[in-house]
């Protein structure tokens, strides 16, 4: 593993979707936020640093992002007090798969733009195409991540994956403290999709959609909300029922089986 400013050779052919990285000249890196404590996971470690079949969340993830071959550098954006523990981690499980990408360690901030912002400002200038993936979505499939950096790569300028969703979803009167809350609308389900990450950009409108964000101090809570409101199109693609994210105790049970079928499925 690399620190920032170290660089070494990356996938040395091919990229996702079938296009070799050294052909296109296209070069896509990962920004993985995971500087959030997760909170509404119980107490203990920040959420990134808490283990899934003994190996830690953000290891599932950075070795998700490094397995795709469009990807040739991964930066973490680990607690702003944890750089030095996340950098020792990933030196602990990173193997042979993971050592031809670069990766990189910075700190983060108060919140996940903070963070992402922070991850972005770490990118060096021949970076063409980011994919930005939360750590919480350890899970996330090779296929997905391929096929979200080849859509960019194809001319897209921002792209999510996303699903359908299967609960109808109201929109309330936020009241809290457990108080019922008045319905003030339904939206159609059919054109709903709950969105997942990587989320893929073309590195200059994202980092556009992120100024943005600092000049108006207007947040959102994915990146692609911030390009929309650049007025650039976003794109949906399919995402992966595995591409879920680890918020609540109940889905560290779901990531924990998911990964015991892919022991007994193929060995992973
Ligand atoms: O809190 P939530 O689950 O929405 O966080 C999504 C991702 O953003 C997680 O991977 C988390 O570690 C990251 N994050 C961050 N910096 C923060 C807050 C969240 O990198 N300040």
């Amino acid at each position: 593993m690399q620190s920032a400013g170290e660089s070494h050779q990356g996938h040395p052919e091919g990229a996702g979707g079938g296009t070799p990285a050294g052909d296109s000249g296209h070069r896509t890196a990962a920004v993985i936020p995971a500087a959030g404590r997760g909170i509404r996971l119980g107490p203990g470690a920040p959420k990134a640093l808490r283990a899934l079949s003994g190996t830690p969340m953000l290891v599932h993830a950075v070795r998700a992002m490094a397995r795709s071959r469009a990807v040739s550098l991964v930066v973490v954006v680990a607690p702003p007090d944890g750089a030095d523990e996340v950098r020792r981690l990933l030196d602990e499980h990173t193997g042979p798969a993971e050592t031809s990408t670069d990766i990189v360690v910075v700190p983060g901030g108060e919140t996940r733009q903070d963070s992402v912002r922070l991850g972005l400002a770490a990118l060096p200038d021949d970076v063409d195409s980011v994919l930005v993936h939360d750590a919480a979505r350890p899970l996330v499939p090779v296929e997905t991540v391929d096929a979200v950096a080849a859509a960019v790569r194809e001319g897209a300028p921002a792209v999510v994956p996303a699903l359908p969703v299967s609960d109808t979803v109201k929109e309330v009167q936020v009241r809290g403290n457990g108080e019922a809350e008045p319905v003030t609308g339904t939206p159609e389900r059919s054109r709903l999709r709950a969105v997942q990450t990587p989320q893929g950009f073309e590195l200059k409108v994202l980092a556009a959609a992120h100024a943005q964000v600092v000049r108006e101090g207007d947040g959102a809570t994915d990146d692609a909300g911030m390009v929309e409101r650049l007025g650039v199109e976003v794109v949906v693609v399919p995402g992966h029922d595995e591409a879920f994210k680890v918020t609540r105790p109940l889905d560290l049970v779901l990531a924990e089986a998911v990964l015991a079928r892919r022991r007994a499925t193929d060995g992973f």
